[in-house]
């Protein structure tokens, strides 16, 4: 069965080294375009390719998941998958964060928390705390709370789950999910690729966020950083993490409309129309709160801040304050 697997595995691999030339200009395209997806021509691969390029080790998408997503957290699992991105170097990664790295050198990204971390996170202390991360983009967080002192866990798409994206007519489903996946591997390279720069151990685990794998085990702290916004569900996303949660959640989201009543209770429906397929939602505190009421955390507080932010990851332009609010949740003793 294994052989079986790994013989497919390289039969794929193989498939997405011929292709992988044709496709490489739309790679390039929608590298860094998080925040423009997606309705431009599409990809026409059938398969694409993540870690790390066409370089020993990389793999294609969809691939295939461990058996029920389980096992990801076993040091062997982790270290196969450090393994497979060992050669990535810094032009298969997309940057979806600024980062410093050791060599002293900086890699702009759309967004620069450094220096604002805390506040982005609502202020807390995760020292000491066991950490779920959902959806890390290139790391600024994770490392920021492994520094901190925390044990991360970051989860994100991948194995054959895509990012959830906006239906549009007459545009094919699968090959915006072929492209979006092309970045989204870029974006995951960086934070093997910083992951790798800074010794780090955190750990990642991928699959579906509705449906998370079952031996994650509990954590103190669950972060939502600027994720919900592009969920089809994301109650049901918090309500995965809750359930595994012991002490308080964290989301933070962009304050997209101030024209809103932050208080109002308000979950607005593709907001960014057929501009950007993957927004689903604009989110108000107000609407966070009552979620994480529902949700058994009940002691809240939400806080704001302003971060450094290249509007539409476009990094010729200026970048610009986003306004930011982070709601922490906590339940009762
Ligand atoms: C906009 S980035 C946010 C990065 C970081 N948390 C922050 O706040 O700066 C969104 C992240 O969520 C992940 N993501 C998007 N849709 C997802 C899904 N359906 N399941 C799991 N992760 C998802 C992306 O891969 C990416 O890592």
């Amino acid at each position: 069965m294994r052989e079986n697997v790994s013989g497919a595995r390289r039969e794929a691999g193989h498939m997405a080294r011929v292709i992988r030339r044709r496709v490489l200009h739309d790679v390039k395209a929608v590298a860094n375009t998080w925040a423009r997806a997606t309705t431009r021509a599409p990809t026409p691969a059938s398969v694409v390719f993540l870690r790390g390029g066409d370089k020993e080790g990389g793999a294609p998408w969809p691939a295939f998941p461990p058996r029920g997503y389980l096992g990801q957290l076993e040091p062997a699992f982790q270290a196969q998958l450090a393994s497979e991105r060992a050669n990535v170097e810094l032009e298969d990664c997309s940057f979806y964060h600024t980062v410093s790295l050791s060599n002293g050198d900086v890699v702009q990204g759309p967004w620069d928390l450094r220096g604002a971390e805390s506040a982005y996170l609502g202020n807390i202390n995760v020292a000491g705390d066991r950490v779920l991360e959902l959806g890390p983009a290139s790391g600024a967080l994770t490392y920021y709370m492994e520094d901190e002192g925390a044990e991360v866990v970051s989860f994100d798409i991948g194995f054959d789950v895509c990012a959830d994206i906006l239906p549009k007519p007459g545009v094919d489903e699968r090959e915006q999910q072929m492209s979006f996946m092309c970045m989204v591997s870029q974006v995951q390279n960086s934070w093997w690729y910083s992951h790798k720069d800074r010794g780090s151990r955190a750990k990642v685990a991928y699959g579906n966020i509705y449906d998370m794998p079952g031996d994650l085990g509990t954590f103190d702290t669950s972060v939502f950083g600027a994720i919900l916004l592009h969920l089809r569900d994301p109650f049901l996303a918090l309500q995965q993490a809750a359930a595994r949660t012991s002490r308080r959640i964290v989301v933070t989201d962009a304050l997209q409309d101030p024209t809103l009543n932050g208080d109002d209770n308000l979950l607005r429906f593709a907001s960014a129309g057929f501009d950007n397929l993957t927004i689903w939602w604009t989110l108000t505190p107000g609407t966070i709160q009552r979620m994480l009421r529902h949700l058994g955390f009940d002691r809240l507080t939400t806080t704001y801040s302003n971060h450094l932010h290249y509007l539409a990851h476009d990094m010729t332009k200026e970048p610009v304050e986003m306004a930011m609010f982070t709601v922490v949740g906590e339940r009762s003793p």
